[in-house]
């Protein structure tokens, strides 16, 4: 029998390798997805997975996957968790466990594997995932069975087992990061108390440092997706690159929030997501033009659904699929530009246009008016009010 391992190359997954052959006697098929995670490693990776005993290693580019059909929706969707979590890690973690699907019927594969700790979300959406897609495969998390402990005892580990232990050295903070963000949490930051290093940060540079002069951006949107940025028309991947590039040194994005685990656990994390911070200015700015009252506020009350099942790794539940569907129909014509002010660390928005706007200066100017008739007002405010009157009258004995 074979497993799919979701292989990283650091010294956690390096150890799980050994692991699984000795526990589970099994060949073990290394799996690398690139999601934008910054794959300076990439060289190198292929041997670094054989000598630690994989048969194979399989890498696949993910990058406009995971931004066209997993974040766009989210984008388009308005998902915040908690006021202020823009969901990166969780948005992955769907996209890989789907390919490690698609790699271990390629390779015939009966099992998958993860190198999550058991208690955090990600295990969570990764096996929720293969349940979905697979449920046949059998699940493997080691950080749930074995005895090592920390970074000494994965160390011991894999010298026992002529595993050879990365070079890169490890930093003090979990991190995770791809294409939409850069999450960081534990040593200090665990104390929620504590205001995070400024040498932690690696997307975004500090706001106070960032340029003394503002830098203006226009964004394309069409029916809730960004598709342009200053007019140039981009891929789904390369959008949000360049747009991380422009954030990033204009330090927007960044934030620190204490936020409530799927496991029912409180966790301090700090995110940066520059790009994403932009874009979701934007689109939300757009939808104030294309869409009216109820529209709004009924797509905003899903949102909220919709950010709790990304987060909770129900990703493949028949309802946010749904859901889906709602966001793409109501979006459908949310379609124009927004113009974006950046300077140091925040985003401002300064002007949007859509041919489809429900704006109407006609309407809605000081000016005139042909369409709105003031003297209207009078009666619908009589009728509006009629509860408040009646239940007045009743308190007052009239
Ligand atoms: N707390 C965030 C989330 O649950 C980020 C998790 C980061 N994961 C990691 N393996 N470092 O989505
Ligand atoms: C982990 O525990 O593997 C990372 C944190 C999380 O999944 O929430």
């Amino acid at each position: 029998n074979k497993v799919v391992l979701a292989y990283s190359g650091g010294l956690d997954t390096s150890v799980i390798v050994p692991w699984l052959r000795e526990n589970y006697g099994c060949d073990v098929v290394c799996f690398t997805a690139d999601v934008g995670q910054g794959m300076k490693e990439l060289e190198g990776l292929e041997e670094k997975a054989k000598a630690s005993g994989a048969s194979e290693l399989v890498v696949k580019d993910l990058k406009e996957e995971f931004v066209r059909d997993f974040i766009f929706p989210c984008l388009r969707a308005g998902a915040v968790y908690e006021r202020k979590y823009l969901l990166g890690t969780s948005m992955a973690r769907p996209v890989i466990a789907k390919a490690m699907v698609d790699v271990a019927r390629e390779v015939g594969a009966d099992a998958v594997s993860h190198g999550c700790t058991g208690k955090g979300n990600d295990q969570v959406r990764f096996e929720l995932t293969f349940f979905a897609l697979n449920p046949e495969l059998s699940v493997v998390a080691p950080w749930r069975e074995w005895e090592i402990r920390g970074r000494e005892d994965a160390i011991e580990y894999a010298k026992k087992h002529n595993v050879p232990v990365p070079v890169t050295k490890k930093s003090i903070y979990s991190r995770d990061r791809n294409l939409w963000h850069l999450s960081h949490e534990g040593d200090i930051l665990e104390d929620p108390a504590n205001e995070p290093k400024k040498d932690m940060y690696m997307m975004t540079v500090d706001p106070e440092k960032a340029p003394d002069k503002p830098e203006y951006i226009e964004i394309g949107i069409v029916s809730g997706i960004p598709v342009s940025v200053n007019g140039e028309e981009l891929s789904p991947a390369s959008l949000l690159a360049e747009l991380n590039e422009i954030g990033g040194r204009h330090g927007i994005g960044r934030v620190d929030m204490v936020e409530n685990r799927l496991v029912g656990m409180k966790s301090r994390g700090v995110y940066e997501t520059p790009g994403g911070t932009i874009l979701f200015t934007a689109v939300q700015e757009l939808e104030s033009l294309t869409i009216d009252r109820e529209g709004i506020q009924e797509k905003d009350r899903l949102a909220l659904k919709y950010a709790e099942l990304v987060y909770a790794g129900r990703w493949f539940d028949p309802l946010r699929q749904s859901m889906d569907a709602f966001m793409e129909e109501i979006t459908k014509t949310t379609t124009g530009t927004v113009t974006i002010k950046l300077y140091k660390g925040s985003v401002t928005v300064v002007g949007r246009q859509s041919p489809y706007s429900l704006y109407r200066q006609d309407i809605s100017s000081f000016e005139s008016g042909q369409i709105y008739d003031q003297a209207d007002a009078a009666g619908f405010i009589r009728l509006y009010g009629l509860p408040m009157r009646v239940r007045a009258m009743l308190e007052n004995g009239l």
